[in-house]
This record gives structure tokens, sequence and C-alpha cells, in this order.
């Protein structure tokens, strides 16, 4: 990953980060990432996205981690869920990994992951547990020693309104 990219996990999202986390989104979405949303991806359908997030991250239900570039715009992003039922307090989910499409394949997304897993370490969760419905996301997580759990067919649906598949994964966090 290039130097001047740096992660960080907001403990705050603003109006800056709201726009930044919302260019991200609405790039992965118009480039055909199956992450909740459907064709046209508007920015408001985006903001009110990420506003409901932050108000989230406040409550302490999830991390939101941000990669930016040297001048501070936000390139990728992931989310740890860390609230979960009472009987899975050791269980978080990964979303919303996303890398906007110019700032691909430099290892931004390897270090989001591998932030995340930190993150959700310290914050006393053992076992993370995600879906993907990206060829490009399942290479990443298998080389980043997560379990494939299997593939659900019809899961969800592209951007485009064509049905697709969604593959689960695990790994187990260890401290050291
Ligand atoms: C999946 C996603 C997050 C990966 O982000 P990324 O920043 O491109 O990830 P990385 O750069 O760490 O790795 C991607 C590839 O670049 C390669 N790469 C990394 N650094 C590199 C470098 N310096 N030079 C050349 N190649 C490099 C990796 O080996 C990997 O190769 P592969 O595709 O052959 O497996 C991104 O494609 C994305 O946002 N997709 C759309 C949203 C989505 O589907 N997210 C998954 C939802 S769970």
């Amino acid at each position: 990953m290039p130097e001047a990219i740096q992660i960080r996990c907001l403990q705050f999202i603003g109006d800056r980060e709201i726009q930044g986390l919302s260019d991200v989104l609405i790039d992965c979405v118009e480039g055909g990432a199956s992450v909740s949303f459907m064709l046209p991806m508007s920015r408001a359908k985006a903001e009110a996205y990420w506003h409901s997030m932050a108000k989230s991250v406040t409550r302490g239900e999830r991390l939101v981690l941000a990669a930016e570039d040297a001048g501070g715009t936000i390139v990728g992003t992931v989310t740890v869920i860390l609230a979960q039922p009472e009987n899975q307090p050791h269980r978080g989910d990964i979303a919303k990994m996303l890398v906007h499409r110019r700032a691909r394949r430099q290892g931004v997304g390897v270090a989001l992951l591998a932030a995340a897993e930190r993150s959700a370490l310290s914050a006393g969760k053992t076992l993370l547990v995600l879906d993907t419905a990206s060829d490009d996301a399942e290479r990443l997580y298998a080389r980043q020693g997560w379990q494939r759990c299997g593939q659900i067919p019809n899961y969800a649906l592209l951007p485009n309104g064509m049905p697709c598949a969604t593959t689960f994964f695990f790994k187990l966090l260890h401290s050291g």
C-alpha cells in the first residue's frame, strides 16, 4: 500500500466524512458491487445511509474505518458490526468493505481488512463473519486466512437487477 494512505477508525463521522464515504459507496455501486443498493445510486441515498451509520457509531454498535490519501480524501472503508444478540457477544460482522475504483489493486483492501480485524479484537471479538458477492473480495479474504463456508445462490441482486450468489466466510481472531 502507498505510504501516503492512512487507515483511521472514525470516532466521529461528520459532514466531511459523510461526503467522502458517500463518494466511495456511489463509485462501488456504479461499478457493479452488490452492497445493498440498486441503480440509480443517488447521493441522497448514500448520504442517508452514512448519516444513519454515523448515529450507529455514536451508539457504539459498529466501527467504521476509513483509508485516506495524503490529502485526507477517503478512498476506502470497512465496517465492523459489534452489536450482536446477547448469546453472541464474541462475534462481529464485517460489512461494506469498499475501495474506490481509482485506488484499487494497491493493497488498500488488505490494509483495511487487517485494521478491521485488529479493531475487532481490541473490542473483544474473537470471531468475525462476512458474506460477499465479489470474486475480487473472495480472493482477498481467502489470502488473509478467512475460511470459506459455502455459497447461497440467488441471495441478492446486483445493482442492475441481476440475481447473484453470496459466499460466506469466517475467521477466528487470536491476539499475538
Ligand atoms: C474487494 C475490494 C475491496 C478489494 O480492494 P483493493 O484495494 O483492490 O484490494 P487489494 O489491493 O488489497 O487487492 C486486490 C488485488 O490487487 C493486488 N495488489 C495489491 N497490491 C498491489 C500492488 N502494489 N501492485 C499490484 N497488485 C497489487 C492484490 O494481490 C489483489 O490481486 P487479485 O485481484 O489478483 O487477488 C474492491 O475490489 C472493492 O471495493 N470492490 C467493490 C466492493 C465490494 O464488492 N466489496 C466486497 C464486499 S464484502
